[in-house]
C-alpha cells in the first residue's frame, strides 16, 4: 500500500518536472573502471564546501557584521549560544578542509595531466574557484573581529594601497574607507556571504558540468600521449567497453572519505575548537603586523621576507601573475603523455610547491617579525609571586600587549628581544626609559602606563634574571 503510494508519488513528480529521471541518470553516468580512491579529492571538497554553506547560515543567525558588535557577537557565540563553540569550529576546521582539498586536488589533477584536452575549461574554472576559495578564508578571518583579524586587514590594505597606480583606490575598497570601521564589516560580510558564494556556486555548477560532459579522465597510462584528434573516440569506446555506473560502483568511496572527513573535521571542533579570539582590537598597537590563519601565513612570510620596497609589486600583480600561469596551463600543454612518471618536472613543481609553501609556513609561525597575539598569561611558576607589585607587573605585562612581542622563559612573541632574564643587563632606569619612550618596533608607553603601573612592571622585570648567577 505505501509502496502503491511512493510510486505513484515518484511518477507524479517525475511525470511534471522531469528531474528524478535526470538525477537518476546523472548519478549512474559511466566513469572509467580504475577511477579509484585518487579521484576523491573533488567530492571532498564538494563535501567540504556543503559544511561551509549549512555552518555558514547557522552562524549567520546571530553574528553582526559592525566594528562595534562583530567581537562581541562570536563572544556570545563561543561562549552562551548553545553548542556555538563547536559551530564556530565546524565553519573553522571546515574552512580549513576546504582549502585542502582543493589543494590536493588540484595537485591529483595536476600529476595526472587530467587538465589536458578535452578538460582545459574543468581546469580554469577550478583555477578560479581555488581563487574564490581563499577569498573566502580572508574575508571570514576579518569577521572574527578581534585584534589579529583587524589587524590583519589594516596590513592587506596598506600594503594594498601601496601598488602602482590603483593603490589608493584598492585600499579605500578594501577597508571601505580611509580606515577600518563599520564599513569594512559591512563589506567584507557582503564579499564573504553574498558575493563570493555566488560566484563559488555558479563556478562549481559550471566545473560539474564539464565534469559530466567530458566524463571522469581515465587514470593515465605510460606512453599513451592525448592526442586531440583521436582522444574522444577513444575516451567514448573505453567508457562504453568498460564503464562503471558512478553511482554506486564508484561514489561509495567519495562517501566514505567524505563520512570521515566530516568526523576529524567534528572531532577537531569539539576537541581543539576554533581559535581562541583574540583580545578586542587595541589602536594603541601601532607597530603591529600580525598573521593570519594557516592557510594564509605562508603568503604574508612571502611579504615580510621580500626585499623592502617590492612586496607592494608583489603583494596584487604576485597573485595575478600566478593565476594567469595556472589558467593558461592547460591551453599551452593540452595534449602530449598524461603520465607523471613520463613528466618528471610536473612532480618537481609540486613537490618544489610543497616544500616552498611549507618552508614560508614555518618562517610564518616562527615569524620573528610578527607579533604573537595568542601568548596565554604566564603561569605562577614563572611569576614566581601570588600577589604584590611583581604579580601586577606580570599581569600588566600580558594585558599591556608586551608578552605579544617578548618572551619571557618560552611563552610569548619574538617581535622584540627576549626578556626572560633582562634584569641582568638592564637597570630599574634604563626599563623605565625603554618602556616609556619604546624603541626601534617597539611602541612609546609612556601615556598608557600610571606611575604604579609602570612601578609594578619594572618590579617584575628586575625579577627576571638568569636562574644560576
Ligand atoms: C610591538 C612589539 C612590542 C611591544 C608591544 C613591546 N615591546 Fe618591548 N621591545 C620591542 C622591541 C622591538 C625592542 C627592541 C628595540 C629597541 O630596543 O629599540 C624592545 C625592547 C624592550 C626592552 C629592552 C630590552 C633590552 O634587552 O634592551 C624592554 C625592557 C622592553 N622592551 C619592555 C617592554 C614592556 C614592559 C612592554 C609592555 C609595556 C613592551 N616592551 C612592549 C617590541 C615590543
Amino acid at each position: 500500500m505505501l509502496k502503491k503510494i511512493y510510486h505513484r508519488v515518484w511518477d507524479w513528480v517525475d511525470d511534471r518536472t522531469g528531474l528524478p529521471k535526470m538525477i537518476g541518470k546523472t548519478a549512474r553516468h559511466l566513469v572509467p573502471p580504475d577511477a579509484k580512491w585518487w579521484y576523491v579529492f573533488g567530492s571532498a571538497t564538494l563535501c567540504a564546501l556543503m559544511i561551509q554553506v549549512i555552518t555558514g547560515v547557522a552562524l549567520a543567525f546571530s553574528y553582526i557584521p559592525s566594528a562595534s558588535e562583530a567581537y562581541s557577537t562570536l563572544h556570545f557565540i563561543s561562549d552562551q549560544a548553545p553548542f556555538g563553540h563547536f559551530l564556530r569550529g565546524l565553519h573553522y576546521y571546515g574552512a580549513s578542509a576546504m582549502v585542502l582539498m582543493v589543494g590536493l586536488h588540484m595537485a591529483q589533477v595536476f600529476l595526472a595531466g587530467s587538465y589536458k584536452f578535452p578538460r582545459e575549461l574543468n581546469w580554469a574554472t577550478g583555477v578560479l574557484l581555488l581563487g574564490f576559495t581563499l577569498v573566502m578564508g580572508f574575508t571570514g578571518q576579518l569577521l572574527r573581529g578581534d585584534q589579529n583579524a583587524v589587524w590583519t586587514v589594516v596590513v592587506a590594505a596598506e600594503q594594498a594601497g601601496r601598488t602602482p597606480f590603483i593603490g589608493q583606490w584598492l585600499a579605500h575598497f578594501i577597508l571601505g574607507g580611509d580606515t577600518v570601521g563599520g564599513a569594512t564589516f559591512t563589506r567584507f560580510f557582503a564579499i564573504h556571504v553574498f558575493i563570493m558564494p555566488g560566484f563559488i556556486f555558479a563556478f562549481v555548477g559550471l566545473h560539474l558540468w564539464l565534469v559530466l560532459r567530458h566524463g571522469i579522465s581515465e587514470p593515465p597510462k605510460a606512453g599513451k600521449p592525448v592526442d586531440p584528434k583521436t582522444y574522444g573516440a577513444e575516451y567514448k569506446e573505453l567508457i562504453e567497453k568498460k564503464g562503471k555506473p558512478f553511482w554506486p560502483d564508484s561514489a561509495w568511496r567519495d562517501v566514505v572519505f567524505c563520512v570521515v572527513m566530516i568526523v576529524v573535521i567534528a572531532a577537531l571542533a569539539l576537541f581543539s575548537g576554533a581559535p581562541q579570539l583574540g583580545k578586542p582590537p587595541d589602536p594603541s598597537i601601532t607597530t603591529a603586523s600580525p598573521r593570519p590563519d594557516w592557510y594564509l601565513m605562508w603568503y604574508f612570510a612571502v611579504l615580510a621576507l621580500m626585499p623592502h620596497g617590492t612586496e607592494q609589486y608583489f603583494l596584487v600583480f604576485g597573485p595575478l601573475i600566478v593565476g594567469i600561469i595556472l589558467i593558461a596551463l592547460p591551453f599551452v600543454f593540452n595534449r602530449g603523455e598524461r603520465s607523471p612518471w613520463r613528466r618528471p618536472w610536473a612532480i618537481a613543481v609540486v613537490l618544489m610547491t610543497v616544500v616552498m609553501i611549507a618552508t614560508l609556513w614555518v618562517a610564518g609561525v616562527k615569524s620573528p617579525w610578527s607579533p604573537n597575539f595568542n601568548a596565554p598569561p604566564l603561569s605562577a611558576s614563572v611569576v614566581g609571586a601570588t600577589n604584590g607589585p611583581v604579580f601586577l607587573g606580570a599581569q600588566l605585562f600580558h594585558d599591556k600587549g608586551c608578552l605579544n612581542c617578548h618572551l619571557i622563559a618560552d611563552d610569548g612573541g619574538r617581535r622584540g628581544p627576549d626578556l626572560t632574564a633582562v634584569a641582568d643587563r638592564l637597570s630599574k632606569n634604563q626599563m623605565v626609559l625603554k618602556i616609556a619612550n619604546g624603541g626601534v618596533n617597539m611602541p612609546a608607553y609612556a601615556a598608557n602606563l600610571t606611575p604604579a603601573e609602570m612601578d609594578a612592571l619594572v618590579a617584575f622585570l628586575q625579577t627576571r634574571k638568569s636562574k644560576s648567577p
